[in-house]
């Protein structure tokens, strides 16, 4: 039996992996530790209360005695840290939170795992692993002719988020190198898929589209993201489980590279298609142009050879039939998302995010 904890296990990554793990092993039990921010939703995890392998605590990676609880009677021996604010937009508006989380959650959650860590015997300490998620925003941004990022390639992040994760993924690299702690960094490009809070890009739009809503096109719309299919990513972690190297670090990549423009313009046309008796086809006359986000990075790009010789690790879904499936997921579960686009907190932020940006680019 192994015991895998999971922070930010009610968030759209952290849910999906629980799932892929629970359906694809008998022998793991996880736990749960979230905060269940605006973006974590007990809803992501129903039809596992009755499943004796899985156990929920309602908690924060900064409450020290909290993690000392779970560590002294619980026996952990993967952890599996995905707890974090990962809105860049929310991070330009509200930065000191992104630090508190991504940062001091971070360090908090090392302290306390290494401080367990040192009592285990050889065999033990060997086994446990420390992984943490990270993002491919912390290299910073590419021009078109530039090559993917590697993992050498330097850190330069540009927004609140990039950098809070950028400083997070250098305290657990310091971990290993001063401790010995046995931790992986995987760098992780744009997710996409079911059980992803309708902040981001892809759910964003989706859900305006279905309900007639303007599609929000941030600039030109040529900013270019490495699009990954949460399950392709799940599967990635679980291989990196396994067979990772502690100390090393490794990108995930989805190989798909299209410009926004051309991903909302996909929505579209397969909305089209799954519901050609809505009024609002085509769905492509909903995309409205809008002011700018601050500092936005115009190209990401990830190069996955590491992962895929060493660990033989490569994504199944093309940018085409990913995007089929999450939206097959969204238009099967309205009420999920109906939940949380009826709350004031969501209703409030896309006001701020949306109403009150001004005026699109000249
Ligand atoms: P998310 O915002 O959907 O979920 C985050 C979860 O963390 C929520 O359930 C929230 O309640 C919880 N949380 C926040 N603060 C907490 C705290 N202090 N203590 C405990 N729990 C807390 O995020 P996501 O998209 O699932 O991303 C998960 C991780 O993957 C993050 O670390 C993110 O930086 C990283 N990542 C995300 C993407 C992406 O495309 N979504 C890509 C690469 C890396
Ligand atoms: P997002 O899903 O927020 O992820 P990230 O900022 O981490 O890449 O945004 C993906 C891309 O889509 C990014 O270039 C910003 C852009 N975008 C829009 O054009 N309109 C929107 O309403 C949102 C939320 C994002």
């Amino acid at each position: 039996m192994k015991h895998f904890l999971v922070t930010g296990g009610a968030g759209f990554i952290g849910s999906n992996f629980i799932h892929y793990t629970l359906s694809n092993t008998t022998d793991i039990h996880i736990t749960n530790l979230d905060a269940l921010t605006y973006a974590g939703n007990p809803a992501n995890l129903s039809g596992l209360e009755l499943d004796s392998r899985y156990k929920f605590i309602h908690g924060n990676i900064n409450n020290p005695q909290l993690l000392d609880d779970i560590f002294q009677t619980t026996p952990i021996d993967n952890i599996i840290h995905f707890a974090a604010e990962s809105h860049v937009d929310r991070s330009i508006t509200d930065p000191l939170l992104f630090i508190q989380t991504n940062i001091l959650g971070t360090a908090n959650l090392l302290l306390h795992a290494k401080k367990y860590w040192t009592e285990f015997d050889p065999q033990s300490k060997a086994s446990f692993r420390f992984l943490h998620i990270s993002t491919d925003e912390v290299f910073g941004s590419l021009e078109i002719e530039e090559p993917a990022f590697t993992e050498n390639t330097p850190y330069a992040p540009n927004s609140p988020y990039a950098a809070s994760k950028a400083s997070s993924d250098h305290l657990v690299r310091s971990y290993f190198h001063t401790y010995d702690f046995p931790a992986i960094i995987t760098n992780c490009s744009n997710n996409y898929g079911g059980y992803q809070y309708p902040e981001k890009l892809i759910p964003l739009v989706i859900s305006n589209a279905v309900n007639g809503k303007p599609l929000p096109i941030y600039g030109d719309g040529k900013q270019i993201r490495d699009w990954l299919y949460v399950q392709d990513h799940c599967e990635a972690l679980y291989t990196v489980l396994q067979q990772g190297t502690p100390g090393e670090s490794y990108n995930i990549g989805g190989n798909n590279q299209p410009a926004n423009l051309e991903v909302v313009q996909m929505i579209c046309k397969i909305l089209d298609d799954f519901l050609p008796g809505s009024k609002f086809v085509p769905h492509a006359n909903l995309i409205e142009f809008v002011k700018d986000r601050l500092g936005h990075d115009r190209r990401y790009a990830m190069n996955t050879a590491k992962i895929r010789q060493e660990l033989g690790w490569q994504p199944k879904e093309s940018i085409e039939s990913g995007l089929h499936k999450t939206i097959r997921w969204y238009l099967d579960n309205n009420d999920w998302i109906k939940t949380t686009l009826e709350k004031e907190t969501h209703k409030n932020w896309l006001t701020q995010n949306y109403e009150s940006r001004g005026e699109k680019d000249k």
